[in-house]
């Protein structure tokens, strides 16, 4: 379990690679040739994410993307994938009730996702994962930073700072996990915070913005390859193609660097 190079990800052997400490190297793509040069080098799962909203389509935050956008996109990558695990997010307002997450998770599952991801864990968000995997739909769930609250956040701003934000977020851990949710992203929260997720978290935790202990790390395409997309340039960022020489050679490092620990490093991490 320890080696998924040749074979293709499914979802239980991401908790294989759990138990097994086998970090998960995670980018987002949006078309079928970044998801081909993914795929073939290294990465372990691909997030057909609604940061597409900023990067590809250009707005101020991920409000404005569709079940139609993300969809257009998850068939584009799906066409370029062999072996890397696909992930497409249900954009805003999609999992508001489970009748709307299920139509909108079908969709993105017949445009080839294999599994869906959602942001929170209120109680009708609680309600949702679990009827969407009663339906055969593995879920992951997204903490912290959650993208589709930024009007109440007021930005993007690290959240679980404060011991009760924070004790919070480790009840919703264990909540999502509890209703079904087989993957956690946790972005922008400080290190401690998710190093006590993970470990107490029965499901991997992929990290972005929550420092070197999650059981794997997830980067915007954009921002790995170091493209200025007209937004703030967060701390955890780092450009691998500096160093990687080629797309596939950023893949390369930048899975690496996540395997054997040396990414994130403490200057990409909150305290
Ligand atoms: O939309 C996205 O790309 C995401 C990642 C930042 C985790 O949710």
């Amino acid at each position: 379990m320890a080696n998924h190079e040749d074979k293709p990800w499914t979802v239980p052997a991401l908790a294989d690679a759990k138990r097994a400490g086998r970090k998960l190297a995670m980018l987002t793509a949006y078309d079928a040739v970044f998801a081909r040069v993914l795929d073939r080098n290294g990465a372990d799962l691909i997030l057909v994410g609604d940061s597409l909203g900023m990067v590809v389509k250009g707005h101020g935050s991920t409000l404005p993307v569709t079940v139609d956008d993300i969809a257009y996109h998850t068939a584009a990558v799906a066409t370029g994938l062999q072996r890397t695990l696909l992930v497409a997010d249900l954009p805003f307002q999609a999992d508001a009730t489970p009748e709307r997450a299920l139509d909108a998770a079908t969709r993105l599952l017949q445009a080839g996702a294999q599994m869906v991801k959602l942001e929170g864990a209120g109680p009708h968000k609680l309600d949702v994962i679990r009827f969407l995997v009663e339906r055969e739909i593995p879920v992951s769930a997204h903490l912290g930073l959650t993208p589709q609250s930024v009007l109440r956040f007021g930005g993007f701003k690290v959240q679980g700072r404060e011991e009760r934000a924070a004790a919070k977020l480790r009840e919703d851990a264990l909540a999502v996990a509890e209703a079904g949710a087989s993957l956690l992203v946790l972005e922008c929260v400080p290190s401690s915070l998710a190093q006590a997720v993970t470990a107490a978290s029965p499901i991997p935790t992929i990290g972005i913005g929550a420092g070197p202990h999650c059981d794997g790390q997830v980067l915007v395409l954009h921002d790995f390859l170091g493209l200025d997309s007209g937004h703030r340039r967060p701390k955890f960022v780092k450009d691998f193609l500096a160093d990687g020489g080629s797309v596939a050679g950023a893949v390369r490092a930048y899975c690496d660097a996540v395997r054997d620990g040396t990414f994130p490093g403490p200057e990409h991490a909150y305290q």
